[in-house]
């Protein structure tokens, strides 16, 4: 099978009616394995309305010795990321590894103990699950699901560009994961397709919570990926969640051009850009789709979609996203646009690019002094 997405059939997102219901499609679901039926009815019960900033339970305190590490999936500015095999139950596990030297370095000591303390809340169908963290003398890791379909930055570089529907359809899952994060008073900060992961059936998960902190009123810091960071951030404004709905257009925009629209080989530029370059659409963008990104790539807080009195629903109500069954997608009930061609809980890695391998020292039970940092891992 072909995998760009450019000969896909456009109905990708069906126009359920409302015979439809929800009750119907769950009832549908007998098929599906135990596990499966588990996590949907798990997602049933954890609608994404408000609930306090709670830290999931997870089942003990694992150990590096819990783990057969297997190759890396991808690498960053702070650590990487490897496939690792439960020696209990034979199940694949994605672990990050962080070097706490490298952490103390460029300064992400309080980002490091964010993302372990914004895992272990969240819990929604299209976010990544945390299983749990331990740390040795000079690393830190986090175990979590490993997502087998790979990012869908790899996919859309194949592709070159999604068609309107398939675009859709990613966006409206990353719009219900931004819609429960927001919900918790959690910016995310780093949204882009690098971060977003398909599934074993093509559907979203969002991984990297490096930079999602719980912000109840407004944060400074400048950071995140160049070509994604909104205006209020690059001028060192006070900010909050707009930010992930400037960033959410320019993942809509990239999408479905295939380019980010303030894109120089420069950041500085790139920067400028953000400031002040007008938005240019590519002629073939639908209207409904030019009319969503002005509204949410606006540099006026006071006019971006999802960051008005009405929230997300704004952005869910708008004309783009009139054929989406909110309700549905939730419960992942709505056919994917594309099946990433993997055997599912074998380990396949076939979606993911290859990094050199490092020898690894992992480990270590030496002196060590930014312990007291990490306390929580
Ligand atoms: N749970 C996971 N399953 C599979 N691959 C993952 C998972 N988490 C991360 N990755 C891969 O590792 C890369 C880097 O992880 P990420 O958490 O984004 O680290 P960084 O903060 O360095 O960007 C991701 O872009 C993805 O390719
Ligand atoms: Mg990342």
């Amino acid at each position: 099978m072909s995998e760009t997405l450019q000969e896909l059939p456009m109905g990708v997102l069906p126009a359920d009616s409302a015979q439809n219901s929800i009750q119907e499609s769950l009832q549908t679901q007998h098929q599906q394995e135990p596990q499966e039926q588990q996590e949907q009815q798990e997602q049933q019960m954890q609608s994404p309305a408000q609930q306090p900033l709670q830290s999931r339970q997870t089942s003990g305190k694992y150990t590096l010795k819990d783990f057969h590490i297997l190759r890396t999936l991808g690498t960053g500015s702070f650590g990487r990321v490897h496939l690792v095999r439960s020696n209990h139950n034979g199940r694949f596990y994605a672990m990050k590894v962080l070097k706490k030297k490298t952490i103390v370095k460029l300064k992400q000591v309080e980002h490091t103990n964010d993302e372990r303390r914004m895992l272990a809340v969240v819990t929604h169908p299209f976010i990544i699950r945390m299983w749990g963290t331990f740390q040795d003398s000079e690393q830190v890791f986090m175990i979590m699901d490993y997502i087998e379909g790979g990012e869908l930055f790899s996919l859309l570089r194949k592709s070159q560009r999604f068609p309107n529907p398939v675009a859709k359809f990613y966006a409206a899952e990353v719009c219900l994961a931004l819609e429960y994060m927001h919900s918790q008073d959690i910016i995310y900060r780093d949204l882009k397709p690098e971060n977003v992961l398909l599934d074993k059936n093509g559907h979203v998960k969002i991984t990297d919570f490096g930079f999602a902190k719980h912000v109840p009123d407004v944060t400074y810091t400048l950071c995140g990926t160049p070509d994604y960071i909104a205006p209020e951030v690059v001028s060192t404004k006070p900010y909050n969640k707009s930010v992930d709905w400037w960033s959410f257009g320019i993942l809509i925009f990239e999408m479905l051009a295939g380019y980010t629209p303030f894109y120089d080989s420069n950041t500085m530029k790139t920067y400028e850009n953000i400031l002040n370059a007008q938005l240019q659409f590519p002629p073939f963008f639908h209207a409904d789709v030019q009319d969503l990104l002005t509204q949410l790539i606006t540099r006026d807080l006071s006019k971006r979609l999802g960051n008005l009195q009405n929230g997300t629903d704004d952005v869910k109500n708008h004309a783009w996203f009139s054929e989406v069954v909110w309700e549905k997608l939730l419960c992942r009930n709505i056919e994917t646009p594309y099946e990433p061609p993997i055997q599912s809980g074998q380990g396949d890695t076939s979606q993911y690019d290859r990094y050199p391998e490092e020898e690894i020292f992992y480990g270590t039970d030496a002196e060590d002094p930014h312990k007291d940092l990490f306390a929580e891992f």
